[in-house]
């Protein structure tokens, strides 16, 4: 099924947090239910059904939840299995983990608890934003309400010993790339790891490890209570399911809601987030997915669904699934100009592509939006994006060449209107060539 949800299909039946979140609240909305009926199957079974929903990888990378479980070992050894989830949500736009951790803490628990025995870990580490903090006070809570009613920890009643931690980050952004942040949790320098060695095999303190995003692990519980047919049964194959989707910037009801794939995205734009604003025709372009991804012109959205496949064939992707949604009034050579600051900044300077490349291509950048740069400077400027994108350890290297390709790509010529705008006013007045040189 494709098109709204309805609310007898929502997982996240209290994500604008109308209800009580304790454990009390999130029981009488089914959460906690069947656990220990899930916990009796073996973990193949678990892993199987996650496989079957088509659950892809809700933290902006999509991949199979499922598949990716199966890369763990199948039998403990001396050296333990972990969960790790990743909470750290600091890619601009993005907000949607907030809400589950904030309104349905429980949920995510529970996911919790049934992932790690799919995996054969007793432990999960939970990595949130160190500006998340009323999410990490009613997370912790929750979790002590759990450990209180015997739901987790040693000898608890679904029978598979579980111990839950909460770490906080300090600000980086770049600690919520999976390797990065496994580096923070051992208290180092977050700064990504060369891969081979994948989590799986070597990960937090060197033992085999699965870095999942939270929502990935909060609707587990609803799809094994559910069956993995009633949730491959939402979106078009290979982009399955329900999913949390919000927008932020020019539309008239800026929010999260939780709606099925592939959702056309006008129809989420026009029913949930109350239209663009002054009307679909005065919108400009969207950034489907958090600020990382490419843009896609008014044109294009007008036909894009809000799944991973259509998104990519127009080179751009679902991201995270909270869109930025741009008017007429924007001035999209700024709005680049100011991402490619935040990717500068964020660099953990690891490697050359990427420290450098950034800060060059901010720079450059900053000079387009005013107009001061020659039109040669383009091609340049994206010759120097694609050699940082795929060069680089980790995903900020393409997440920074993104989206300047995406302004290049369907507003060139706006560009070039404004540099040849400066141009001919800086050449207006005696002198000018003398003054430029200056
Ligand atoms: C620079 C950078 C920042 C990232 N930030 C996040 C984040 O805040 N939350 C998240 O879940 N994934 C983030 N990711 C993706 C993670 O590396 C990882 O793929 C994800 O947590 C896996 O979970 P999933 O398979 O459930 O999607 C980031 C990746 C990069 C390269
Ligand atoms: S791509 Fe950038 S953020 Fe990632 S490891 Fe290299 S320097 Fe660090």
């Amino acid at each position: 099924m494709v098109g709204l949800l309805e609310d007898k299909d929502r997982i996240f039946t209290n994500l604008y947090g109308l209800h009580d979140w304790g454990l009390e609240g999130a029981k009488q909305r089914g959460c906690w239910n069947a656990v220990g009926d899930m916990l009796s199957m073996t973990p193949e079974w678990i892993c199987d059904q996650i496989k079957n929903s088509g659950l892809r990888g809700r933290g902006g990378g999509g991949f199979a939840t499922g598949l990716k479980w199966t890369f763990m070992p199948k039998v403990e050894s001396e050296r333990p299995h972990y969960l790790v989830v990743n909470a750290d949500e600091s890619e601009p736009g993005a907000c949607k983990d907030r809400e589950i951790m904030r309104h349905d803490p429980h949920l995510f628990i529970e996911g919790c608890l049934i992932a790690s025995y799919a995996m054969r870990a007793h432990a999960c580490y939970i990595y949130i934003r160190g500006e998340y903090v009323r999410e990490r006070e009613h997370l912790e809570a929750a979790i002590k309400q759990a450990y209180e009613a015997k739901l987790i920890g040693k000898n608890n009643i679904h029978g598979w010993d579980f111990d839950c931690y909460v770490s906080h980050g300090g600000g980086a952004y770049i600690c919520g790339e999976e390797t990065a942040l496994l580096e923070s949790l051992e208290g180092k320098k977050g700064q990504p790891r060369l891969k081979p060695p994948f989590p799986a095999g070597a990960g937090l303190y060197g033992c085999p490890t699965t870095v999942n995003n939270v929502e990935s692990i909060a609707v587990v519980g609803a799809i094994l209570r559910r069956g993995a047919d009633w949730f491959a049964g939402f979106g078009r194959p290979n982009n399955l399911g329900v999913k949390l989707m919000a927008a932020s910037g020019h539309v008239n009801t800026p929010c999260v809601v939780e709606e099925t794939m592939s959702i056309p995205l006008r129809q989420l734009i026009d029913e949930h987030f109350g239209g663009v604003r002054g009307g679909w025709g005065n919108l400009k372009a969207v950034i489907p997915g958090g600020i990382s991804m490419r843009m896609i012109p008014a044109h294009e959205a007008e036909e894009a669904l809000m799944d991973f496949d259509s998104l990519a064939a127009l080179k751009s992707g679902l991201g995270t699934a909270t869109m930025i949604v741009m008017d007429k009034s924007t001035d999209l050579v700024r709005a680049i100009a100011r991402a490619s600051y935040f990717y500068k900044h964020e660099s953990c300077g690891q490697c050359t592509p990427c420290r450098e490349g950034t800060g060059w291509m901010w720079r450059v950048m900053e000079r387009m939006a005013a107009g001061e740069a020659d039109p040669s400077e383009i091609d340049t400027l994206l010759d120097v994006a694609s050699q940082v994108e795929g060069h680089t350890i980790c995903g900020l290297g393409d997440a920074a060449a993104w989206p300047i390709q995406g302004l290049f790509r369907h507003f060139r010529p706006e560009v070039e209107a404004r540099i040849a705008s400066y141009r001919s006013r800086r050449g207006s007045f005696p002198g000018a060539t003398l003054a430029a040189a200056e």
